[in-house]
């Protein structure tokens, strides 16, 4: 494959490249805007490999990066995989060398696969979420032993940039997919049935959706410090409104729902990486 690029091409006063990020759409392009705002990446070290020039232009005019072409990315040091799974064999004879630094953000693509096709085993794995875009995901990291430290540290150094950096073992990639990685479908679940609640109540449309996110977001901020049973047992005053509700709540077993919500979402994770590309 060519990469497009409308961008200027690489000039003897271009400094060296830090990272190539291949495939800059969603989820790259969150982890590029956080590392560019947190200073872990200058824009004049990253280089894009993006098949869609309009994508390109707009990468640059943002945040002042370059389009690289196949020779570029093919020596670079260190290369960012945010390609969706499906793209990964087209990209993977492109990247393939022996000495670079691969991170992947591809769901269900296991780092031996990813080190089996790049023939490098300096492999790096992240799985972080939609909150990525937000600064405040939750990113699950895992890598084979041939990384490095300092490989390992730059890889928390770029995801601490969109949020928190969890360590796991790569066989709980499926449940952190399964959990922070579906998870926010799940409350997104809870909000609108709040907001259905209200109104239900009687509650205009507009100000129960609200309310139903300002409950969310308090309560996370309560539950940085709060134990959950802490939480619900401050808000239950004794023959109260918000206990009637647990009740009802516990009657329809919101708990056991999301217990298996998660259990099946990891189920599902696992049946994806086992069709990897
Ligand atoms: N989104 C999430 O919440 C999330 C969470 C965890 C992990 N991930 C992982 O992150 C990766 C990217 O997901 P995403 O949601 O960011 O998808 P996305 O927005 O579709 O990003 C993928 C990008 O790769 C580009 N692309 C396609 N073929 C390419 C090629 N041969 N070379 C270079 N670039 C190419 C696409 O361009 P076109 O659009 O022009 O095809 C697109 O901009 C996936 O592997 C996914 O599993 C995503």
């Amino acid at each position: 494959m060519t990469a497009v690029s409308t961008l200027p091409a690489t000039s003897p006063g271009t400094p060296p490249l830090r990272m190539a990020i291949v495939g800059a759409g969603r989820m790259g392009g969150a982890v590029l805007q956080g590392a560019l705002a947190a200073g872990v990446l200058a824009a004049e070290e990253v280089g894009i490999f993006h098949p869609n020039p309009r994508r390109l232009a707009e990468l640059s005019e943002r945040y002042g990066v370059r389009g690289i072409d196949d020779a570029e990315l093919h020596r670079a040091e260190r290369v960012l995989l945010a390609v969706k799974p499906q793209s990964f064999p087209d990209v993977a004879p492109l990247v393939a060398q022996r000495n670079a630094l691969f991170v992947s953000l591809m769901a269900g693509v296991s780092a031996e696969s990813i080190a089996r096709r790049v023939g490098s085993r300096r492999v790096i794995r992240a799985m972080p979420n939609l909150g990525a875009a937000l600064g405040v995901s939750a990113t699950a990291l895992a890598w084979l032993p041939e990384a490095s430290h300092d490989d390992v540290s730059m890889a928390r150094s770029l995801f601490s940039a969109v949020g928190n950096v969890y360590d796991v073992r790569e066989e709980q990639f499926d449940a952190f997919t399964g959990m922070a990685g579906s998870g926010p479908a799940f409350t997104a679940l809870v909000a609108e049935g709040l907001a259905d609640g209200g109104v239900r109540v009687g509650l205009d449309r507009r100000l129960a959706r609200e309310l139903a996110r300002q409950v969310l977001l308090a309560s996370a901020r309560l539950l940085e410090t709060k134990h959950p049973s802490e939480l619900k047992d401050e808000v239950s005053s004794a023959g109260g409104t918000a206990i009637a509700g647990v009740r009802t709540l516990e009657r329809h077993r919101l708990r056991f729902a999301l217990i298996d919500a998660v259990e099946e979402a990891t189920r599902r994770a696992g049946e994806l990486s086992r069709e990897e590309p």
